[in-house]
């Protein structure tokens, strides 16, 4: 595997304000405290060969993992760089602190930036999709009577941050359904209910690249030619960044904000804000930063959970391996086989789109007349393990990922066939 190199930095350059504090500290220093070996359990990885990578999570073999991307299980080599950072930080703290942050936040700032295809100053960590969602729409600087405009099919945390910012100081937000029937939905659809929807006064569009109430994946680029610079796309990209091969670039949206706990398979708790130069100066940060440098587009600061945070780079290297255009291609094999299977089940009815072009990795569906969370309980029993999607109506909800074979599809299209 690769590993990173560990140098030594000064820590908190920002906090410590002057030369003669920095040189005070700098002679306090430690050398670089040398990272201990970690033994990981997983064969070496194949990139070209899914067996190998499906060999690298520690995920329980007997079940087939269809709800992987609700919580990332890393893969061995992620797992390991976690491991090696906490032996550091519980062996000797504050000496692997200082030894390491500085290049550590270089470094996940370039493999983010690497993955996404954008520069690294336009990156900050967060801990979490939510977390980015409340930190970004509590921050955009909007002036009385401007609107958010968002839609019925967005998580919890875009509205609740919303509703937040409404309350706060009265913006006005507006929510649109996109789409009446999403198995059926086009992007002409979705594109025709967002433009009627749009006014004047819309100067941030609030939206979810895949959602997972239903699998429908929106047409980001075509929304963003609609919108032309008239207001901020702001994508909550969970279910598609670590899914799909596309970027800011392909998107054509103001700014990212995705966990790296789902589908990326990154560590548990840490996640990203991606903008351009343009939309972070419309943004005023709420916590401050220990990298005044790069405000506003800053980290929070505050000690972080730093074996997890800095074992990002392990995960975009993971990912660098395989390909982001081979993964993306393999979740949409892997879950196309799946929305056959399941729609030549006697009455089972897909909700989730089947072309590519409007869904990823999330497929939802109803069987018969029985609720999702007691679906799930009578998968789980036959070793299939599901989930129902937090939303109203909820659905059955799988998603087939890096961490599944075609064995695992196909087991779970046995069992619901079998209910
Ligand atoms: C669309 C969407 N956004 C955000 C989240 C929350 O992600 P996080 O756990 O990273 O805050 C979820 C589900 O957990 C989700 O489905």
């Amino acid at each position: 595997m690769s590993s990173v190199p560990v140098t030594f930095s000064l820590s908190r350059r920002g906090l410590l304000g002057s030369a003669a504090a920095l040189a005070a500290v700098a002679s306090c220093q430690p050398r670089a405290a040398q990272p201990p070996l970690v033994e990981t359990s997983a064969p070496p990885l194949d990139p070209r060969d899914w067996t190998s990578v499906r060999a690298q999570f520690a995920l329980d073999q007997r079940l087939a993992h269809l709800a992987a991307f609700v919580f990332a299980a890393p893969p061995a080599q992620v797992r390991e760089a976690i491991a090696r950072h906490r032996a550091g930080f519980d062996a000797n703290t504050v000496e692997y602190l200082h030894a390491n942050e500085g290049m550590m936040e270089r470094s996940i700032h370039q493999w983010a930036a690497g993955y996404l295809g954008v520069r690294t100053d336009e990156i900050m960590f967060t801990d979490s999709t939510t977390m980015g969602l409340g930190l970004l729409y509590h921050g955009l600087k909007l002036s009385p009577g401007d609107e958010i405009l968002t839609s019925e099919h967005d998580f919890f945390a875009t509205h609740e941050s919303l509703r937040f910012r409404a309350e706060r100081d009265g913006v006005r937000v507006n929510r649109v359904r996109l789409y009446q029937d999403p198995f059926n939905t086009s992007v002409d659809e979705i594109v025709s209910n967002l433009a009627r929807a749009f006014t004047p006064a819309t100067k941030v569009v609030a939206l979810t690249w895949v959602h997972s109430g239903t699998g429908v994946k929106l047409p980001v680029r075509e929304i963003a030619s609609f919108l032309n610079g008239r207001a901020l796309l702001c994508l909550d990209s969970v279910h598609g960044f670590g899914a799909q091969d596309a970027g800011p670039a392909e998107l054509g949206c103001d700014f990212l904000i995705s966990g790296c706990h789902k589908w990326l398979f990154g560590p548990r708790g840490t996640g990203l804000i991606w903008g351009t130069p343009a939309a972070w100066a419309r943004y005023q940060p709420s916590i401050p930063t220990f990298q005044p440098e790069r405000r506003p587009q800053s980290t929070p600061g505050g000690y972080h959970a730093f074996e997890h945070q800095w074992a990002l780079a392990e995960t975009f290297d993971f990912h660098k391996r395989i390909g982001r255009d081979r993964i993306a291609a393999r979740v949409h094999e892997l879950n196309g086989r799946l929305k056959d299977g399941l729609a030549g089940i006697k009455g089972v009815r897909l909700i989730t789109p089947r072309s590519p072009d409007l869904s990823a990795g999330i497929v939802c569906c109803v069987v018969g007349d029985s609720e999702p969370p007691e679906l799930v309980v009578r998968l789980r029993d036959k070793g299939v393990v599901a989930s129902a999607s937090p939303y109203n109506p909820s659905y059955l909800r799988f998603g087939a990922s890096i961490a599944t074979l075609e064995a695992d599809v196909d087991k779970a299209i046995d069992t619901v066939r079998g209910l």
